[in-house]
């Protein structure tokens, strides 16, 4: 076993090297305070490992995305969104028994329980698709009250996942639904899980929605492309909340509510506001990028830079290419794409970007997507959210599968006042 030295107080301590399965390199620290009364300090977590995990790799540096080994590119061209979630949680491709089992379970738990409608009712129509989707998630332990997980029951936690993969897709269309004033659609038996929300969403009584297999296949792709990555903020929330032994709608609802941030899911909205505001401002490019380097302002560019990858987000590639090849298969043209084309041309080329390695990541191209098929910008955090429940629900079981099980409570340093007493 390699070690690392720390020498502290000229007294030398040693602690055992962690290698991961790409050669990436971990100190392991677990008992550094028992050995030198020291922690460590790390703003934002730049530099802390929270956990192993056998889930998904990425490669930063490389523009790398695995989910349980295979290549994202791989996964977005040839499996089902469906598929990838149980790959996800189960760390292998289904066999086919495997897969009719848990396309079961999909459709026994699409329908939510009736008395969840009352809550929309109740909802003004204005309301954000996101805060409505942490109500109502959060709502399933009402009712559907659940202990932690029962490990001498594992088939409990196949429909509890199954239950949140599945309804995070009802209350979605319900949501949007409920936004433009139409009766709800329910969800169909006979129907695949993104030809089902498809109908939900787009479906009315007075005309029902025209299956469109093109749409179906984009829509598998995007849930496939924001299925898991890592121990990003909204996952590493699910993890933490999880890890106090409360049960999983609760902590994936937490998991929402992080996602929601515009520097984290809520980027994607984020990315179509800030292109419909060149577009309806005629706002020049140069100057909506020297806005962007400017710290005077307030102001970044949405869709581009990111934590861990230093070049391009693989998925963010992906979704360039599907935009133009849905948006020409339709014959339709979107200005926005134009924008955002030139948009990233400028960043790639401009040295304040390029400096601090900074691309277009997943948020940059999707909100095209989304538009091009019809979602409204608000819901486009939702699409995230519904594409990242298997990852959310695959990290949190291999947290609840961690021996020994520990609850997550960070250190601090402390600076504030010294002891004093009262006046
Ligand atoms: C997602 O972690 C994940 O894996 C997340 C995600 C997932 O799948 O779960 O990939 C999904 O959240 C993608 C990111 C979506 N967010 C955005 O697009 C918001 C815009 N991007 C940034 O705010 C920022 O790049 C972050 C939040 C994504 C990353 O922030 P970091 O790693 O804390 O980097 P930083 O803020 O310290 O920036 C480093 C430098 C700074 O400049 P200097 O102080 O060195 O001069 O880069 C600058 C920043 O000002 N910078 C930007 C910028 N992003 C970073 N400047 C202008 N525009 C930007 N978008």
């Amino acid at each position: 076993m390699k070690t690392a030295k720390i020498i502290i107080d000229d007294r030398e301590h040693e602690f055992p090297l962690v290698t991961g399965t790409e050669q990436e390199r971990a100190i392991d620290i677990s008992d550094l305070y028992a050995k030198t009364g020291c922690i460590t300090l790390d703003n934002g977590f730049q530099n802390t490992g929270a956990c192993a995990s056998a889930i998904t790799f990425i490669d930063g540096d490389k523009g790398i995305l695995r989910y349980r080994g295979f290549d994202i590119s791989e996964l977005a061209d040839k499996l089902s969104f469906v598929e990838t979630a149980y790959l996800l949680i189960y760390g292998s491709l289904p066999t086919i028994d495997q897969k009719s089992l848990f396309s079961r379970y999909l459709t026994e738990n699409s329908m939510l329980h009736e008395d969840m409608i009352h809550y929309f009712v109740g909802m003004p129509p204005r309301a954000h698709p996101m805060a409505i989707l942490s109500s109502m998630v959060n709502s399933l332990s009402i009712f559907y009250p659940l202990s932690f997980v029962d490990d001498e029951n594992p088939q409990e936690f196949d429909r509890i996942a199954a239950r949140l993969i599945s309804m995070i897709r009802t209350i979605a269309a319900f949501s949007y639904k409920k936004s433009i004033g139409e009766p709800f659609v329910y969800p169909r038996h006979d129907l695949k899980y993104c030809m089902n929300f498809l109908n939900m969403m787009f479906s009315s009584p007075v005309k029902p929605y025209e299956f469109d297999l093109e749409a179906e296949r984009v829509l598998n792709k995007l849930l496939i492309l924001h299925a898991d990555h890592e121990q990003n903020c909204s996952t590493s929330t699910v993890r933490l909340v999880g890890s106090s032994m409360v049960n999983l709608y609760a902590s994936v609802c937490a998991g929402i509510c992080a996602l929601w941030g515009p520097l984290h899911g809520g980027a994607n909205q984020e990315v179509i506001d800030m292109l419909e505001d060149i577009q309806r401002n005629g706002r020049k490019v140069k100057d909506v990028i020297a806005m962007a380097k400017d710290k005077t302002k307030n102001f970044r560019l949405f869709g581009c830079g990111h934590r861990v990858y230093k070049n391009y987000d693989p998925r963010a590639k992906i979704l360039k290419d599907t935009c133009a090849t849905f948006l020409a298969g339709r014959h339709a043209n979107d200005p926005l794409l134009s924008i955002a084309l030139e948009l990233e041309d400028a960043v790639l080329h401009d040295d304040y970007f390029i400096e601090r390695k900074l691309y277009p990541n997943v948020d940059f191209y999707s909100g095209i997507l989304y538009r091009a098929l019809g979602i409204p910008s608000a819901m486009f955090t939702v699409m995230f959210a519904i594409g990242r429940m298997p990852g959310w629900i695959a990290q949190w079981r291999e947290m609840h599968d961690t021996k020994p099980f520990r609850i997550g409570r960070p250190r601090q340093v402390y600076v504030g006042p010294a002891h004093r007493s009262l006046p």
